[in-house]
């Protein structure tokens, strides 16, 4: 798809969106997916991963759920975090039980855990605080790197997505394991600051040694978005430049500033397209969007890795 291709215009503009849904059931049946979704269509998973914290992991998550949708994807969001800020940022209560943690462990179907946010065209799954403990009882389990797999297996089944984003927790412990072992690609928000580069050798070594374990030969890597962008430092440009200078193909030309509209979001759960569509946040968000639609369009057709053995020569990680 070339630069001047058409993208599906929104369904329905961020500020017609209608008013929050009252409280969300406790137990709510999984919701219909919308018709668009044509029968046979890829569906590709994404994890935001970065073992630091606070870089912006589930600020992307969000912004960009919501700026696929409104260009029409349909998305689920599935919050593999404890703490749960996907969840909440997205207008979702979270509520003791309603985790993936039973359905990774085998106790439960993957789609009841399905909820309706009140953005048109996103779904998601929530986290809850019980996630935590997941740790513990995955790495007993056999295959414990596949858990999520086999659940997206399941899921993958019986709906379609145009788009599932993964929010990882900020380590590279279990879940992030399993989010980057069941993903065709990840996606990695680097903050502008200082130690950016070191943090991210991290991380592609991993997605290394997931390649050379065979645990995820496939995992590609998305792009690096450069968030918190602080227009007023050198620093700030400097590291840019840097990581341009090292991952030339990889980070996006849009770069996220540092906006106050984008921090004030989450405690409304809307995303920043919608609490403040014009803002500088929204702007650049629905920009980053826009190229990593495009991007991801050129890479669509892998299949979602089959679960398969454990893999014997990967650690668990610590
Ligand atoms: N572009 C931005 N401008 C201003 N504030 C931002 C921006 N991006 C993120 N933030 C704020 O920075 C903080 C960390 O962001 P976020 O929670 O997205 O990071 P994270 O990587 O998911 O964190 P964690 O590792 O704890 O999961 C939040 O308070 C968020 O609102
Ligand atoms: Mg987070």
């Amino acid at each position: 798809m070339s630069e001047s291709d058409p993208i599906p215009a929104p369904e329905q503009p961020a500020e017609n969106r209608p008013e929050p849904a009252a409280d969300q059931a406790p137990h709510p049946s999984p919701p219909r997916i919308r018709k668009s979704i044509r029968e046979g269509v890829w569906t590709r998973v994404v994890a935001i991963a970065n073992q630091k914290g606070g870089v912006g992991k589930t600020t992307t998550v969000i912004n960009l759920a919501a700026c696929l949708a409104e260009r029409g994807q349909n998305v689920l969001v599935i919050d593999l975090d404890p703490q749960c800020n996907a969840t909440s940022g997205l207008g979702v209560e979270p509520t003791p039980g309603r985790s993936l943690y039973p359905v990774l462990v085998g106790d439960a179907p993957v789609m009841d855990r399905i909820q309706e946010t009140r953005i048109k065209g996103i779904h998601v799954i929530p986290s809850e605080l019980d996630l935590a403990g997941a740790e513990v009882d995955i790495a007993r389990m056999d295959g414990y790197l596949h858990c999520f797999s086999r659940a997206l297996q399941n899921l993958l089944a019986t709906v379609r997505y145009d788009f599932i984003l993964v929010d990882c927790p900020p380590s590279l412990g279990i879940l992030t394991m399993n989010a980057l072992t069941a993903a065709h690609a990840v996606l990695i928000p680097m903050q502008c600051e200082y130690y950016a580069l070191e943090g991210l050798s991290v991380i592609t070594s991993m997605v290394r040694k997931l390649h050379d374990s065979k645990a995820n030969p496939d995992l590609e890597i998305e792009g690096i978005v450069m968030t918190m962008f602080d227009t007023r430092t050198r620093l700030a440009v400097d590291v840019v430049e840097e990581v341009r200078k090292h991952f030339p193909e990889l980070v996006y030309q849009t770069v996220i500033p540092r906006n106050v509209r984008i921090s004030e979001a989450p405690s409304f759960g809307l995303p920043v397209i919608v609490h403040d569509t014009g803002s500088a946040g929204a702007v650049a968000y629905r920009s980053f969007a826009r190229e990593f639609l495009k991007r991801a369009e050129a890479r669509r057709m892998t299949p979602v890795p089959a679960p398969s053995t454990p893999t014997p020569n990967l650690e668990p990680p610590t």
